[in-house]
């Protein structure tokens, strides 16, 4: 099992480039399976999670390569394997957007019910009473989600919940609806960019599908879809962690390929701590402002503050010059970083799902432990700006979701060495 050894107090200077978004990949990936005809996802990031959904689409007889340009072309050659199975199912979540388009396409699918994890309990229930509303028939055998419907019609559908609406939820109903008898109406969609990058891709493909990017979303079923060429979006979460890189080590770094439009919370935050944030390019540059203001921050869907860089920005507010406030309300659990972060010094006070980040003078390099992606790259920034050496253990954590993340910051200037768990032991 590896682990990154940091050495803190390097600032970060250059430019980096923004690779694929992991969550935008995935979706589209599943979606691949309503398709006749190969598909060409470009910009696909090489990373775990990607790799475990390949696994789990060629065991669904879909043919998936990645070309020597980095490209990934995918093509359904078999229509019979609807069974997605829980050992492969259980390394990766978002298997669970096979769902709907296996559903869909081949009237029947058999899914591994997801468990928890280490960011909360993650329920699909909302996926389900969606595609329930198209007319499946659902229930639960052996652990696994079995899904059949003759045909699909579509209706008005309400995906919302007690914590907001659901990214992979409608993309799974999303999906399924592009196929259906008839129009689907679906109220309190996501509004994530992702799951705008799969209706342009579904849509490309044939679909009929408007509002994706609003809560009203509309889809006309079609009668079949063909696979085409598509570009995935830039990593927003990618691109959030850099710009904190930047700030936290009081640094100057240039992003290239990277939607400003995608980030405009984060932004907001970043600007109102001090942090310069400007366009430039096709991306943007973030510089440090050397003193970080206290802010106070609450979680919410797109376009609000994603969870998804609430960890980095409570390493960034560690080091501020006041009491800063973060509440989480899309995961109110997702808060293992903040004892580990607390063993690198940071002054943080948990009370239910907020946490108060008081002013701490300096963070000092120590072993700490990762416990799901989003931690760990907390974990990661925290590390460049403390003084000494942290060591962040179980980074498998982290590959996940950042391609080769300590060759890509150190081309910025840190100094990040991947060691075998067991080097350290000796
Ligand atoms: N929820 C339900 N019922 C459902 C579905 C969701 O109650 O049927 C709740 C969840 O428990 C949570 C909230 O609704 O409280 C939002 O969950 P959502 O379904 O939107 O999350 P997701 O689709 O499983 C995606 C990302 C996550 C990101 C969340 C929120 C992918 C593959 N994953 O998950 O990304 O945190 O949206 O934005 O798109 C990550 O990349 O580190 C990551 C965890």
């Amino acid at each position: 099992m590896d682990s990154l050894v940091i050495e803190g107090g390097n600032r970060l200077r250059g430019s980096i480039h923004i690779n694929g978004s992991k969550n935008a990949t995935l979706p589209i990936m599943a979606a691949a399976l309503l398709a006749d005809g190969p598909s060409l996802i470009k910009g696909a990031p090489h990373l775990a999670d990607i790799s475990s959904l390949i696994n789990i689409l060629l065991e669904l007889g879909m043919t998936c390569e990645r070309l020597p340009n980095g490209d990934l072309a995918l093509e359904v050659t078999d229509t019979k394997p609807c069974h997605a199975r829980y050992d492969l199912m259980r390394r990766m979540r978002a298997g669970i957007c096979v769902l709907g388009p296996l559903l869909a396409r081949r009237k029947y699918a058999r899914v591994s019910m997801p468990g928890g994890c280490a960011i909360g309990d993650r329920p699909v229930d909302i996926h389900l009473r969606g595609l329930r509303a198209l007319g499946a028939h659902v229930e639960l055998e052996a652990g696994d989600i079995v899904v059949r419907a003759d045909k699909l019609v579509g209706t008005e559908i309400f995906l919302g919940g007690n914590f907001g609406s659901t990214v992979t939820g409608t993309a799974n109903v999303m999906s399924a609806a592009t196929l259906a008898e008839g129009t689907t109406v679906i109220e309190s969609a996501a509004c994530e960019p992702e799951v705008v990058d799969l209706a342009n891709y579904l849509n490309a493909m044939g679909a009929k599908i408007t509002g994706a990017g609003s809560p009203r979303v509309i889809i006309e079923g079609v009668k079949a879809l063909t696979g085409v060429p598509h570009t995935v979006i830039p990593d927003r979460i990618e691109a959030g962690t850099f710009m904190i890189a930047a700030a936290i080590t009081n640094g100057e770094v240039q992003l290239d390929n990277c939607r400003f439009d995608h980030l405009m919370a984060a932004i907001d935050k970043l600007r109102s701590i001090g942090i310069i944030v400007e366009r430039s390019g096709n991306g943007c540059t973030v510089a440090s402002a050397r003193r970080l203001e206290p802010t106070s921050i609450t979680t919410q869907p797109h376009p609000g503050f994603p969870t998804d860089l609430q960890a980095q920005f409570m390493a960034l507010l560690s080091l501020a010059d006041g009491n800063s406030i973060i509440t989480e309300k899309i995961y109110p659990d997702r808060f293992l970083h903040v004892a580990e972060l607390a063993r690198l010094g940071a002054n943080l006070h948990k009370e239910g799902s907020t946490v108060v980040i008081a002013r701490t003078k300096r963070l000092i390099g120590a072993p700490v432990m990762a416990s799901d992606l989003r931690a760990s790259a907390a974990l990661v920034l925290a590390g460049m700006a403390a003084s000494g050496t942290t060591t962040v253990m179980r980074v498998y954590h982290i590959d996940r979701g950042y391609e080769k993340i300590e060759l890509r910051l150190n081309s910025l200037g840190a100094k990040i060495k991947r060691v075998d768990q067991k080097e350290l032991e000796l």
